[in-house]
């Protein structure tokens, strides 16, 4: 398939490279920072997700058949108390160019990196991360990633919205998935990098989780 990868240089973005590849798929992205995706052997359109002119490049250059993002919201470092350093739209702002030129280019399929937590799967949390999630600096990527979830739905493209438990470095484990939005999971669950690397492609290659917003730990 053709697919567009929006957030391709973070670390999910680049284990999603890795896994395209291997699967013979044909990969655009779109890049802020070329250099960053040295050695990857992707068409690169350089650019800026929040540029409406920059995502419709990124389009027009091998018109996709579905999108991925694996953009993320950054903070000075991973500490949830770390200050914000993001737009505060930052991904909504790119979700919405996504579809706006999906409209525009007739591609019929995202599918979006999100988090536990985010949308009807808040109720499900843990008290203790929730209290984390919505007192430190963590709450501003779970507002966009709101915006985010709000905002496609409302636009009636074809949507997955992933939801994995904290990311962890490690190899590819079995994925388990959550029904209920996730009731049931555990503080302590954790998700593999490169299981949710696997797990977005499949999303975007097969129809099963179409307009859905699965939550997966391993
Ligand atoms: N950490 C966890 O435990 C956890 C758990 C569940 C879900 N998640 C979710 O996983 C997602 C991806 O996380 P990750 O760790 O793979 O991300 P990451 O390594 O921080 O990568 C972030 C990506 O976003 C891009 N980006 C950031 N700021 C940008 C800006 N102002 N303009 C354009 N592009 C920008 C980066 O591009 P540059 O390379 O150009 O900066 C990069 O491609 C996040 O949405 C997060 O909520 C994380």
């Amino acid at each position: 398939m053709r697919v567009l990868v929006i957030g391709a240089s973070g670390r999910t973005g680049k284990l999603v490279l890795d896994e395209l590849r291997n699967r013979g798929h044909q990969i655009t992205v779109l890049a802020r920072n070329p250099a960053a995706l040295e050695g990857y052997q992707v068409d690169i359109v350089k650019g800026t997700p929040t540029n409406m002119s920059d995502m419709r490049e990124a389009f027009k250059r091998d018109i996709p058949e579905v999108v991925i993002v694996t953009l993320s919201a950054p903070r000075t470092s991973d500490s949830p108390f770390a200050a914000v350093i993001s737009p505060p739209r930052l991904m909504a702002d790119s979700n919405a160019n996504v579809v706006a030129a999906m409209k525009e280019f007739g591609v019929p399929k995202v599918v979006v990196l999100q988090a536990f937590g985010v949308g009807d799967s808040w109720s499900n949390m843990p008290w203790i991360l929730q209290l984390l999630m919505s007192k430190s600096n963590m709450r501003h990527q779970y507002e966009d990633h709101n915006n985010t979830d709000r905002e496609i739905r409302a636009s009636g493209v074809t949507f997955v919205f992933v939801r994995p438990s904290r990311l962890v470095e490690s190899d590819v484990l079995k994925v388990r998935e959550w029904p209920g939005d996730g009731r049931g999971v555990s503080m302590m669950a954790s998700s593999s990098r490169k299981s949710v690397a696997h797990f977005l492609i499949d999303a975007a290659t097969e129809s099963k989780w179409d307009n859905t917003a699965p939550v997966i730990t391993n």
